[in-house]
């Protein structure tokens, strides 16, 4: 497991100044996320329902989705820490007219999702676009490997979800399969999200509009913890 994170550790991209920058953002970030397990309501200071979103990115999604429903809470993880930088720095200019105070931000690689997030905790899984590590030989790297699904099955309410999105044909099938093979229950998918019923309710990501562009189908499924 260490030697899958140096390796994607040692390819990520810096940001000019980027210890500058993100040092002036980091009062957004949750500092010792492990010692909130359990008790991630307090850390919202509500008793609302949490939701998750698992290599966030930029921060689109999440923040569209906290400003929305802000009678919800919102837990964005990313290990990126020059991509996160871009979504903590859209937060605080968010924050200039929307308190946003139902979205935390953590800077970590999840490996095992036990280690942050307690029995039952959590209400709902975001996976948008996840990293598709096309070679068989890296398939459980996959945030919908079996590994990963066992670990969101443990920390999800009963009817607790994942939503999941890809433009990745190779992602798609390896998820619904692995999907279809554990307790979760598939229970809204479309290999065209755009064009499907669901795309009113839909946000987007910035890879998602990316290739919206470029005019590429997107695979959307949901499954339930029944
Ligand atoms: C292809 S990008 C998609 C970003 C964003 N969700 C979007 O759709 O625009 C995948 C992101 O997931 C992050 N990521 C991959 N594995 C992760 C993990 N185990 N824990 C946290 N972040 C992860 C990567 O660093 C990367 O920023």
């Amino acid at each position: 497991m260490e030697v899958s994170h140096r390796v994607v550790i040692l390819r990520q991209k810096r940001v000019k100044n980027q210890e500058e920058k993100l040092a002036k953002v980091s009062y957004l970030l949750e500092g010792n996320p492990f010692e909130n397990m359990g008790r991630w309501n307090e850390a919202f200071s509500n008793r609302n329902d949490i939701y998750l979103e698992i290599g966030c990115g930029k921060g689109k999604f999440i923040i569209s989705h906290a400003k929305e429903e802000q009678d919800k809470n919102f837990i964005a993880i990313e290990g990126q820490q020059g991509v996160l930088l871009r979504a903590l720095e859209k937060l605080e200019e968010e924050r200039k007219e929307n308190d946003l105070k139902n979205l935390i931000f953590i800077d970590k690689y999840i490996e095992d999702i036990r280690d942050m997030f307690k029995e039952n905790e959590i209400a709902g899984i975001y996976l948008n676009f996840s990293d598709p590590w096309p070679k068989s030989r890296h398939a459980k790297r996959r945030l919908t490997h079996s590994r990963f699904l066992e670990g969101y099955e443990s920390i999800l309410k009963r009817g607790g979800f994942i939503e999941f999105k890809t433009d990745n044909p190779i992602l798609w099938d390896f998820s619904v399969d692995e999907l279809e093979g554990s307790p979760f229950k598939i229970i809204e998918k479309t290999e065209d999200l755009h064009k499907s019923v669901f795309s009113s309710r839909n946000f987007t990501t910035e890879y998602e509009d990316k290739y919206r562009l470029l005019y590429k189908k997107i695979y959307y499924l949901k499954a339930v913890k029944e």
